[in-house]
């Protein structure tokens, strides 16, 4: 690893914004990429408030210790697996949810993210960064809509959220990025910058993604109380830029990138306010995004401006459908939720014979 390796700021804002948040005792909220950084402060912290966490996570030893970590202070925690590089692993997942959590998910919070990597395909054959930042949650959202729906109707809502960045500004959506076209995506050599145009264009999936759904849920699903949200960062001490240079981005470009993010950067729990904001503050509106304000500028979650963009977020919708497989996106998980009931009362009427 080339770039300086900057101490973690002290956090700024988070105490103050941990005081002002309500009780979160009866909410179940799921995380992906909670191992460390921002998903691993939320799981944390809305444990602490009474949440049930569900930790969404590659098997892994981090996954391990930070689920003991939560358990240590008494958390209710719990991992399912779920390893957003395979598709097949997200299906599993949220098969898993179904059974585990038929009461439902009160937020499903896609927080997890890769930064950076070469131009690579996954098993499934899209770019490894849109695949794990963007088409998985896409999938898994769909896949646990039934479970948003649920507890929207115990509880009145549930949400959304969603984990976009600064990054996300530049060109405008491109299908190709959504497309079976992992390994040819810019490559990796001089200047270096297709990767960073491919980690924009799956931060703008995020961003993009949040608003869709907003509509497909207002004209398809109205009424059903769940809302879709997003958040950033903004510059956070994380360890996120350690695993982009461990990973190769070594070049002076990337090297640059990482160095003045860091120099910028604050507190990983400060990084982790807009998360929380969207995920617990009791006033949020669908459709709403929150982060730093200004560019690059960390500091409290604000609630920022709509960057609309009609032929994006239709573009989004359609290839993430097409590369995920579904024919519709709520009904996906409407039919697997039926699945588990089903087979859940065959195996009951069995266990009663
Ligand atoms: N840090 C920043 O400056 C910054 C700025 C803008 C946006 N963000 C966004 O913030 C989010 C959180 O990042 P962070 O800064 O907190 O970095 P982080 O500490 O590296 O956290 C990333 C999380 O994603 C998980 N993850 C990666 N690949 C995965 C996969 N295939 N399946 C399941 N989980 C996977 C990691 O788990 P493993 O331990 O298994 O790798 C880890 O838990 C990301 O979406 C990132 O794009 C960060």
């Amino acid at each position: 690893m080339f770039i300086p390796s900057y101490p973690p700021p002290e956090p700024r804002h988070y105490a103050a914004f941990v005081e002002s948040m309500p009780s979160l005792e009866g909410r179940t909220i799921a995380i992906t990429g909670c191992t460390s950084g921002t998903g691993l402060v939320m799981a944390r912290t809305c444990g602490r408030e009474g949440a049930r966490i569900v930790m969404l996570n590659r098997p892994s030893q981090r996954a391990q210790r930070a689920l003991e970590e939560l358990k240590g202070e008494g958390i209710d925690a719990a991992l399912v697996a779920c390893d957003l590089q395979r598709f097949a692993s997200v299906h599993e997942a949220a098969e898993l949810l179904a059974q585990r959590y038929p009461e439902g998910l009160d937020v499903l919070c896609n927080n997890a993210g890769v930064m950076g990597l070469p131009d690579r395909a996954t098993g499934d054959g899209y770019d490894v960064q849109m695949q794990t930042n963007h088409l998985s949650h896409f999938l898994l959202t769909a896949l646990v809509w039934p479970l948003l729906a649920a507890a929207a109707a115990a509880h009145g809502e549930a949400r959304v959220v969603n984990h976009s960045s600064g990054a996300r500004r530049g060109a405008p959506l491109s299908a190709d990025y959504l497309a079976a076209k992992g390994g040819e995506l810019g490559g990796d050599g001089f200047p270096g910058f297709g990767k960073w145009r491919r980690y924009q264009q799956s931060k703008l999936a995020n961003l993009l993604f949040t608003y869709a759904l907003h509509d497909h849920i207002a004209a398809e699903r109205p009424g059903s109380g769940v809302k879709s949200l997003c958040a950033h960062p903004g510059p956070t001490n994380s360890g996120l830029q350690a695993k982009t240079s461990d990973a190769g981005g070594t070049r002076v470009l990337d090297q640059l990138i990482l160095w003045r993010t860091l120099r910028v950067a604050h507190a990983v729990e400060d990084g982790a306010l807009g998360l929380l904001r969207a995920a617990c503050d009791p006033e949020v509106e669908s459709g709403a995004f929150y982060g730093p304000e200004g560019r690059g500028q960390p500091g409290p979650a604000m609630l920022l401006p709509a960057e609309r963009d009609a032929e994006g977020e239709r573009l989004l919708w359609d290839a993430s459908l097409a590369a995920t497989g579904l024919s519709a996106f709520f009904e996906a998980g409407e039919q697997l939720c039926r699945a588990v009931v089903d087979s859940q009362r065959a195996t009951d009427k069995v266990a009663q014979l």
